[in-house]
């Protein structure tokens, strides 16, 4: 079965009906779905495309806060974030405000538009970071790693925690042509003190398990204390010198110049 492209407004019936009010099936809510949709220039969902199902078709993904559907729209090809029936929030307003911060240095996908209930972004093709660790080889996991830290630093610097990067299983994609995408900013605060770099650096590094292992063995990281001592300078003053001290205990700052000298 190949991918199944419906006219947004058929989406209101089933076997789409429970996508757009997942979990609790909706027709009024559906219609809701659709009309924001259509206003923010969404005219098809593709489904049986990703790997999550929901009843009889597949869709990109789904959290405990929103599925998301392939949808065909003025901008193209565009991930729609959908706001499930049963959400802690009543709107999406709060992702959208922080994504767009996040957008302004350069992190996260692309958001096109926003509504109430859905967030039009940019479709990110790619496999999870940690699947992706697994099969890569290490130039490309230290240019990787090396621009995901710097997304981190710069999401520090404009104060926007994250707030599930200390376990990013699915939050982190790694695009085809190798770029580290950090996406769902539901969670996100500009309340608490950021740690985005501290949580990710403990994660891929510090955490004791298979994918520190793998990445401390590509980063020939002999020093674990050491990496441990720039976590705290950087933890007691998030600065650009305390970041660089870090990579250059990764042995990242010459891809973070190979970067300097790309842009
Ligand atoms: N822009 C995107 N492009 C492609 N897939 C996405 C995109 N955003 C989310 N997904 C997929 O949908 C899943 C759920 O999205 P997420 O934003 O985490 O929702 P929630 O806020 O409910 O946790 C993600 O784990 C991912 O697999
Ligand atoms: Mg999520």
């Amino acid at each position: 079965l190949g991918p199944l492209s419906v006219p947004v407004p058929r989406c209101t019936e089933p076997p789409f009906r429970i996508v757009l009010s997942y979990p609790r099936e909706s027709k009024e809510y559906a219609k809701r779905i659709v009309e924001q949709l259509m206003r923010l220039g969404v005219h098809a969902l593709v489904f049986n495309i990703g790997s999550t199902r929901v009843g009889e078709v597949t869709i990109l993904g789904k959290g405990h806060k929103a599925v998301v559907v392939l949808g065909e729209s003025r901008f193209g090809r565009v991930a729609c974030k959908i706001r499930r029936t049963d959400a802690v929030r009543d709107t999406l307003a709060h992702e959208a405000e922080l994504l767009r911060r996040a957008n302004a240095v350069g992190v996260g996908p692309r958001l096109y538009a926003a509504s109430e209930d859905v967030l039009i972004m940019a479709y990110v093709e790619g496999e999870p970071l940690v699947k992706w660790l697994q099969s890569a080889e290490a130039t490309q996991i230290r240019r990787v790693l090396a621009t995901l830290l710097h997304q981190c630093y710069r999401l520090d610097q404009i104060g926007i925690d994250h707030g599930e990067l200390s376990d990013p299983k699915e939050h982190v994609i790694v695009t085809g042509d190798g770029r580290p995408v950090i996406i769902d900013f539901e969670s996100a605060s500009v309340q608490r003190r950021p740690r985005n770099l501290t949580a990710i650096t403990q994660f891929l590094i510090l955490r004791p398990g298979a994918v520190s292992q793998h990445v401390r063995r590509v980063l020939d990281v002999a020093n674990v204390q050491e990496v441990l001592s720039c976590l705290r300078a950087y933890k007691n003053a998030p600065s650009e010198p305390t970041f660089k001290q870090l990579l250059l205990h990764l042995g990242l700052e010459t891809e973070n110049q190979e970067l300097k000298n790309k842009v």
